[in-house]
């Protein structure tokens, strides 16, 4: 298949996430098979506006895949959204002779890709974040290594928990989006659980882990998404752990699992799928397509335009607007709906699963 892409210069940008190396040394292997050059963007679009690069040729993907972070370094670059900010990077572009981009991230890396696609450099993003909030993609790299970190560290309390007859509340990653925290309280045995996009009450969570000591039961977790606030913008995992310190009996303890679960030697689910998706960026690049970003869906690798991925994470949050659902036909808005539901029917499906598993609800037979 002949390219007319010549360059391809490959960021990652935002929180970094397990497996975007992966990514990134199956963009450089695949492009180079291809005949396509590669060069490296330091930091995200901080190094686009600054022309901060790097040659990468197959010797500088050796070894990389099994590391986490990303080897290209990230950034968040309020330059970059700037005019002038976008002029460097398409004058460092021209210069490099870079006439597309790969850009590893959550959202706001999309927003960048499809901003310089509108200047004429052909961009696909990648879903790279332990958060697992795209919602056209079913899957984002990092999230399957973040939640096996998180139930590392869930197990690791669960025996103290246990020897000592406590609770550990624990506040999770996953910024507003619980997949993070309903996967790893499920697959560590949480008692409780608790995400921002299910109603969730401090009083009965209180008197649920009441009752479920009641029934004899020692150590206990009680894993709550950094998401949960309270109306006063209180976080709920702080105002819990306070609570069942001073209004309970039960000794308890309060974690945080913040950036170390962002580490984390990428798991295979991590690294096979990341490199699906490289290969799949470089190959719409060579088709000519820009302005996409590369999703799992069903099982499959497949586009999505970026301004459908992110109207639909607007429609997601309620706040596309009117003016922007009229820049799509019907059957895009029914498809946009449809993926919200199927997200918020995958959210109830796990919480309902995590209740029906907890110990409170078992009665032995007798
Ligand atoms: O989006 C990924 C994430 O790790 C979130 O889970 C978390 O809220 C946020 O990034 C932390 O961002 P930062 O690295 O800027 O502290």
């Amino acid at each position: 298949m002949s390219s007319k892409v010549r360059k391809i210069g490959i960021l990652t940008s935002g929180g970094d996430s397990p497996g975007m190396n992966a990514s990134i040394r199956a963009v450089v292997r695949k492009a180079l098979n291809e005949n396509i050059k590669v060069v490296g963007i330091y930091e995200g679009y901080k190094g686009l506006v600054e022309g901060n690069f790097v040659k990468l040729d197959t010797k500088a993907v050796t070894n990389k895949i099994n590391v986490s972070g990303s080897f290209l370094y990230s950034s968040r670059c309020k330059e970059f959204e700037t005019p002038e900010g976008m002029q460097k990077a398409l004058d460092n572009c021209a210069d490099q002779g870079i006439d597309a981009v790969v850009a590893i991230g959550g959202d706001g890396t999309f927003s960048g890709a499809e901003d310089l696609a509108k200047h004429g450099i052909l961009a696909i993003g990648l879903p790279g974040t332990i958060d697992n909030d795209i919602i056209v993609s079913d899957y984002t790299i990092g999230f399957d290594t973040a939640i096996n970190t998180t139930v590392n560290n869930l197990n690791c309390l669960r025996s103290t928990c246990e020897t000592h007859s406590r609770l550990s509340v624990v506040e999770t990653m996953g910024r507003h989006c619980g997949m993070l925290t309903l996967h790893a309280a499920i697959a560590s045995g949480a008692a409780i659980l608790a995400v921002p996009e299910i109603p969730f009450s401090p009083d009965d969570i209180i008197s649920k882990v009441k009752e479920i000591r009641a029934t004899g039961k020692r150590g206990m977790l009680c894993v709550v998404c950094e998401g949960c606030r309270l109306e006063d913008g209180t976080k709920l995992s702080e105002h819990l752990a306070y609570r069942f310190k001073t209004e309970t009996n039960i000794e308890t303890t309060f974690e945080k699992f913040s950036h170390v679960v962002r580490g984390g030697q990428p798991t295979v689910r991590e690294n096979v799928t990341a490199s699906q998706m490289g290969v799949k960026a470089v190959e719409l690049l060579m088709n000519g397509a820009s302005s996409m970003v590369v999703v799992e869906r069903n099982g499959n690798i497949q586009p999505v335009e970026i301004h459908f991925a992110l109207a639909t994470q607007r429609m997601y949050k309620g706040t596309l607007t009117d003016e922007e659902k009229a820049t799509f036909t019907q059957d895009q808005l029914d498809e946009m709906a449809y993926l919200c539901q199927r997200r918020h029917d995958t959210m109830d499906y796990l919480y309902q699963v995590s209740r029906d598993i907890c110990h409170q609800h078992l009665t032995d037979l007798k």
